[in-house]
């Protein structure tokens, strides 16, 4: 099949004006850094700099062997910005901020996260980017996924970019995390954290690119009906599943995509506006521990 896209060049490792190796690691997003310690640019002001314009270059960045403490994890981490708790996953309790993801024989397979999603985006103004360590990993699997946004917007055809300007949906915490509790747990869930409602489209707010900004945990356009296309008691949303599905299903194009092999000590740094990510969930009964530190962003636009 041929493709649209413009053409890229092929991955390089080559030195960046900087100290710090870099490898493409596909041709539409990802690079591995080598030659740099986490722990220095926590503290170095023009270190931590290479890394934020790599970031908004690259989307997501991978580093190997950063055998960090937690307190560097977080101290880089707060460089970006203030960092956010999650409702359900626990943190370190020494390290406020430092989400704890791991999954055991205690986690039923069943709750492990395995669709394509950007964190948290059912709050107002959703993370901005995540530091994500890997403490622990499976022999084999467990692999996470990331995908270009920005790439998945600028692909799809005219009438579709046409008709979706302007749309807004509704993202829920409660219609996911939700799904696996008991009735009165979950309208708790939904008091505490109640829907957002975001642009379809958004707009980065450092590159000014457009991102196509629906998830898995988008639940449906809130805009979709006018006057004239509502037929009330027949067909209360004509298209609007269907189109949504759709902008959804975008996310799994394998060319818009890489996928990271972790070991112990890998670190992923991903941007959280224009990226969404799959931790594909094939190693269960084995063991994988994985701790994130999630920076506030703000309200998409
Ligand atoms: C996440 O969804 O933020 C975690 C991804 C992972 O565990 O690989």
């Amino acid at each position: 099949m041929t493709s649209s896209a413009p053409a890229r060049s092929t991955a390089t490792r080559a030195p960046t004006r900087g100290s710090i190796q870099v490898e493409r690691l596909t041709c539409s997003i990802g690079a591995e850094l080598g030659g740099v310690s986490l722990a220095d640019a926590a503290r170095a002001d023009a270190l931590f700099a290479e890394i934020k314009a790599l970031l908004l270059k690259h989307r997501v960045l991978f580093l190997r062997d950063q055998d960090i403490t937690r307190a560097d994890h977080v101290a880089l981490a707060r460089r970006w910005g203030e960092l956010e708790d999650h409702p359900i996953a626990g943190s370190d309790p020494d390290h406020p901020g430092l989400v704890r993801i791991y999954r055991d024989l205690s986690s039923p397979p069943e709750h492990y996260e395995n669709s394509y999603h950007c964190d948290a985006t059912w709050r107002e103004a959703p993370p901005m980017a995540c530091v994500l360590r890997c403490v622990e990993t499976p022999e084999v699997g467990g692999d996470t996924i990331w995908v270009n946004m920005v790439e998945a917007y600028n692909r799809l055809p005219e009438h579709i970019k046409q008709r979706i300007a302007g749309l807004r949906a509704r993202h829920s915490l409660e219609a996911t995390f939700g799904g696996t509790m008991p009735m009165e747990k979950r309208r708790a869930l939904r008091a505490s954290y109640p829907d957002a409602e975001h642009p379809v489209v958004r707009t980065h707010p450092e590159t000014g690119e457009k991102i196509l900004f629906v998830n898995a945990f988008t639940t449906h356009f809130v805009n979709f009906h006018t006057p004239d296309n509502v037929r009330v008691g027949q067909d209360f949303a004509p298209g609007a599943s269907h189109l949504l599905s759709y902008l959804i299903s975008q996310a799994a194009i394998p060319e818009l995509q890489v996928r990271f092999r972790w070991k112990k000590n890998s670190v992923a740094i991903w941007d959280n506006r224009c990226t969404q990510h799959y931790a594909v969930q094939d190693y269960w009964p084995a063991v994988r521990k994985m701790e994130r530190a999630t920076i506030i962003g703000e309200a998409p636009c």
